[in-house]
């Protein structure tokens, strides 16, 4: 398939996990794909199987908004336009309020919500150019509570309603904007949960399709929104969960 060929993709978080997965995908697909993230070598490690006459890394903190600035510039520069925009940087933290410092809930937020935020209006003139989207990351913790997380959930639920907040400021300009709402994925980020069979197995009781979620499973997703076979999907946060968010939240009876 190339449904994207001829476009540009920008994807933060892209050395590793989903967002690897993710600019994989758009490459595979025939887009230009210009990879962001934190560490200059893990980036070129990450591309270095991607046809490099399309590919692009820039080294980058998606709460600098210096650096995102630079991103949109290089991306333009190299390739002329930007198609679409993958919101994918994020980190995890967790516990109770009793326990979170003003300095790392500051942190979360300032990656997790603030760098959509930042990243989405550098590139937002370009967006609006060439008529693109916007898919942001945010979980199945952007969409409810998790027990001793909620530095996390305060800012993925903030991106799950950015998300649509911006698909309705977009009105008329052409630009969609989506999000996906992964629930345990296997990437570095869970690599600690996924090593704690106990921990998985209840996940997986919760989890009707019955496994964990692999990034090329959200990869395949955020394709789906970007693309133009979701021309008239705007505004949503679609779960890729196996089935976990179906649930009103009651254990399994039987
Ligand atoms: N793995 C899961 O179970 C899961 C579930 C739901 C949502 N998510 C979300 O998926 C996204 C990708 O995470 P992942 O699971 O692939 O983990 P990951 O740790 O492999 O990927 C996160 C990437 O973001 C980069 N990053 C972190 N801070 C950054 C910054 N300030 N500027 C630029 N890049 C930065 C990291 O270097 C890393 O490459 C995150 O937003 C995460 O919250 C993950």
């Amino acid at each position: 398939m190339t449904r994207f060929d001829g476009k540009t993709v920008i994807v933060t978080g892209a050395s590793s996990g989903i967002g690897l997965a993710t600019a994989q995908r758009f490459s595979e697909e025939g887009a230009n794909v210009v990879l962001v993230g934190r560490d200059a070598e893990a980036l070129a490690k990450a591309a270095r199987n991607m046809d490099q006459a399309r590919t692009l890394t820039i080294a980058g903190d998606v709460s600098r908004e210096p650096d995102v600035i630079s991103v949109a510039e290089a991306a333009v520069a190299r390739f002329g336009a930007i198609n679409v925009l993958v919101n994918n940087a994020g980190i995890a933290m967790s516990g109770r309020i009793d326990e979170m410092s003003l300095e790392d809930w500051q942190k979360v937020i300032d990656i997790d919500l603030t760098g959509v935020f930042l990243m989405s209006r550098a590139v937002w003139p370009q967006l609006e150019k060439a008529q693109g989207s916007v898919v942001n990351t945010s979980s199945v913790s952007g969409l409810g509570g998790d027990w001793g997380m909620f530095a996390y959930n305060a800012a993925k639920g903030g991106v799950s309603n950015m998300t649509r907040a911006l698909a309705l400021d977009a009105r008329d300009s052409g630009i969609r904007v989506n999000g996906v709402a992964p629930a345990l994925t296997r990437t570095g980020m869970t690599e600690e949960m996924m090593g704690d069979e106990a921990l998985v197995q209840k996940f997986l009781e919760r989890t009707p399709l019955g496994r964990v979620g692999e990034p090329e499973d959200v990869a395949a997703v955020i394709a789906f929104l970007a693309s133009e076979d979701a021309r008239f999907v705007n505004g949503v946060i679609i779960p890729v969960d196996g089935g976990l968010h179906a649930s009103n939240g009651q254990p399994p009876q039987a």
